[in-house]
């Protein structure tokens, strides 16, 4: 203990730990881990200490922006990958049911309630197309799920979500839907744009020293919640979309690529999109989040 060494630091680190209180397994587990892991990297990169005290006033800097409207973590982690690596270990696809994929900061709970079919337009943009999104929500034997609440959002032609564009009227391109008896959902929307995820302050510092960009390909959020179901927050990517093999945050799935085809006049938009979803028992995904 008195020779710490680089050689043996991070095993003196590490019989330290659990000696002067109680840790539950997974705190031992995942601090051990943790402390390996930082070690490494910093023996890897050789970090020098004016880097160290970069890290720490970087992060400061982060937990300083984060409020009710900004959780910089939260982006930092998608930035890199961390999200959506977080995303697939907690919830593995069993049994046919439907990828989960990143939530993203932009998500208003209590959006308006409408019924299958309607409109969330609120706003018109020039050079907008139209799109009505209809599907099937189903269980993992294939039977139709009635009263799933279908909560929707996405951002205007303009890249930019209602909630960040003070020229959008309130909660416009959001809406909660629930299906039919058939489990049959319906809305009525806006081809969604790319757009760049935030990339002022230290998220945009983060991409820069990734050399990576800040754009999404165009998506629709979808968040299905029914009780006796796992909940189920995903993301519809259009298929023709800039961004759709090289998204800033990591989150496209083949399985969620949906084709934006032209529509047919009875169906009143320019474009038709038809998505279908699985939901899998709670028992599962409860079980899964007890291992
Ligand atoms: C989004 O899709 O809204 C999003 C996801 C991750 C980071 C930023 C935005
Ligand atoms: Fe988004």
């Amino acid at each position: 203990m008195r020779n710490v060494t680089i050689d043996n630091v991070t095993d003196i680190v590490l019989a330290s730990m659990g000696r002067h209180g109680e840790q539950t397994p997974r705190q031992q587990e995942v601090m051990a881990s943790l402390v390996k892991h930082l070690h490494a990297f910093c023996k890897d990169v050789k970090l020098q200490h004016s880097e160290f005290l970069y890290a720490c006033d970087y992060l400061g800097r982060a937990g300083a922006l984060c409020s009710d409207k900004r959780q910089e973590f939260i982006l930092l982690g998608d930035i890199l990958g961390v999200e959506v690596l977080v995303d697939m270990l907690t919830r593995p696809v069993r049994d046919g049911e439907s990828e989960s994929t990143v939530l993203g900061p932009f998500y208003r709970e209590n959006p308006p309630v409408l019924p299958n079919g309607a409109s969330c337009v609120l706003k018109d943009f020039e050079g907008q197309e139209t799109v009505l999104v209809e599907g099937v929500i189903r269980d993992t034997d294939g039977n139709p799920i009635e009263g799933v609440l279908v909560d929707i959002w996405e951002d205007a032609p303009n890249g930019l979500y209602e909630n960040h564009d003070p020229e959008q009227p309130d909660y416009n391109l959001r809406g909660r839907y629930m299906t039919d008896a058939e489990g049959r959902y319906a809305f009525r929307a806006l081809r969604p744009a790319p757009y760049p995820i935030p990339e002022d302050e230290t998220a945009g510092e983060l991409i820069h020293a990734m050399g990576h960009h800040p754009m999404r390909p165009g998506h629709i959020h979808f968040l299905l919640e029914k009780e006796g179901f796992g909940t189920l927050v995903s993301q519809v990517f259009d298929s023709e979309s800039d961004y759709i093999d090289n998204d800033s945050v990591f989150a496209v799935k083949e399985s969620l690529i949906a084709r934006f085809e032209k529509a047919a006049p009875e169906h009143g938009t320019d474009l038709h999109v038809t998505f279908d979803f699985v939901l899998a028992p709670a028992a599962a995904a409860e079980t899964l989040a007890a291992e």
